[in-house]
């Protein structure tokens, strides 16, 4: 496993491998490990994967089953700014997909994808719980309320 990602992240691999070593004994630790490799990471491409599975003797096809089966892990890496434009059913009625639609042409990627320059992952959600914002998109932990289309590009010039 000595491709160009295991070279460049030796000190992560060797902090998996530390905490694999402390639990693996135990029972039912894969979502554990898989939870501290991703803090890790940032994300779980195939290589961590792999490595995991290496260490624990459990088959990569059950890694990798846990992985895409459960939306906390993500195998594509995240942009520093995460994106999030509700599509619950009031902020869609108050046309969120147009606000989608406009960060899309804007940063020139599709929705769950990450910009080429690992600055923005975008992202559609449920309900954020704050339907009277409606249409509401959060950057980070900042929320947008009552969003109009016209007003992304100023926004996101604050986090460029
Ligand atoms: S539907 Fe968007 S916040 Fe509830």
């Amino acid at each position: 496993m000595q491709n160009e990602f295991f070279k460049s992240k030796k000190s992560e691999f060797a902090e998996l491998k530390a905490y694999i070593d402390s639990v693996k004994n135990s029972q039912g630790v894969t979502m554990q490990i898989l939870q501290k490799a991703q803090g890790i990471f940032g994300y779980l491409p195939l290589e961590v994967q792999q490595f995991i599975s290496d260490e624990t003797n459990i088959p990569l096809a059950d890694i990798y089953g846990v992985v895409t089966f459960y939306t906390q892990f993500s195998t594509e890496e995240k942009g520093k700014h995460k994106i999030g434009v509700c599509l619950g059913t009031a902020c869609y009625v108050r046309g969120s997909q147009e606000i989608l639609d406009k960060l899309s042409e804007e940063l020139k990627v599709s929705v769950g994808k990450t910009t080429e320059d690992k600055l923005f992952t975008l992202e559609a959600t449920r309900c954020l719980g704050c339907c009277g914002l409606a249409p509401v998109m959060v950057i980070d932990d900042d929320v947008y309320g009552k969003l109009e289309a016209k007003k992304i590009p100023d926004i996101l010039k604050k986090y460029q």
